[in-house]
């Protein structure tokens, strides 16, 4: 695929299809992701995928413990307590407004898609070591993008997801994570329910010149 193909692919995918997905593909897909540079060649991710009924049973536990209120506890910051600056936070604030105006009051389908976990029937956690420095939480981020990016282009849709690591004690569970790992995000694999309006929402970006500045000039 043409790389303008595969980046105007990609984009949040928040329901999914029941169709698996072969693991010959996925291991393509993480084998891709591998290309990510890491400082010094650090490599710090470790990668553990949930499919089948495995991936099925997280989803099931997320949900109990979503309707039963438990509070999330991720094991990078808590969003709860996260202190954003001005900019992000504005940007967020239009994510929100735009894709409620986007479901007209239907906000349920997105707070469905999130007790569901997208009905994704593949989910790639990916983890660095407890004892890390920030730059391997740069490393893990760049490690997230190409393997989005790869998976788009062997014409799969992608999850990016704070929601599938809200409750790690489940996925330790069933993927026996080391305790010395941090699990820090969860990506959603598989094919977009075509009929579901939550996948058809679009987000925007800021225009370049708010964030690029480029100087030449003394
Ligand atoms: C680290 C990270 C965590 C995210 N967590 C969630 C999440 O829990 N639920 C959700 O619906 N979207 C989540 N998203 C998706 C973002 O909302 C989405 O990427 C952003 O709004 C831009 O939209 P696009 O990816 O469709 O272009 C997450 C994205 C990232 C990168």
């Amino acid at each position: 695929m043409e790389f303008k193909d595969v980046l105007a692919r990609e984009h949040a995918t928040r329901k999914f299809t029941d169709q698996r997905v072969s693991e010959k593909t996925v291991r393509k897909v993480i084998e891709e992701a591998q290309r990510t540079p890491s400082l010094l060649n650090s490599q710090p991710w470790r990668i553990y995928v949930a499919e089948g009924e495995v991936a099925k049973a997280i989803r099931k536990e997320h949900e109990e413990k979503t309707l039963a209120n438990e509070e999330p506890h991720e094991e990078f910051d808590s969003l709860l307590k996260v202190e954003w600056d001005t900019f992000p936070s504005k940007n967020m604030a239009t994510m929100s407004e735009t894709l409620d105006y986007f479901l007209r009051g239907e906000t349920d389908d997105f707070d469905q898609a999130q007790l569901k976990l997208f009905n994704a029937p593949v989910i790639v956690f990916l983890t660095i070591p407890k004892q890390s420095p920030a730059w391997s939480i740069f490393d893990l981020g760049g490690f997230s993008q190409t393997l989005m990016l790869a998976a788009n282009n062997r014409g799969l849709s992608t999850m990016p997801a704070h929601a599938f690591v809200k409750y790690p004690e489940v996925i330790r569970k069933y993927l026996n994570i080391p305790e010395d790992e941090t699990i820090g995000i969860g990506i959603g694999l598989g094919y977009p329910n075509k009929k579901a309006t939550i996948n058809d929402y679009k987000s925007k970006r800021v225009p370049l010149d708010e964030i690029l500045k480029i100087k030449k000039n003394l």
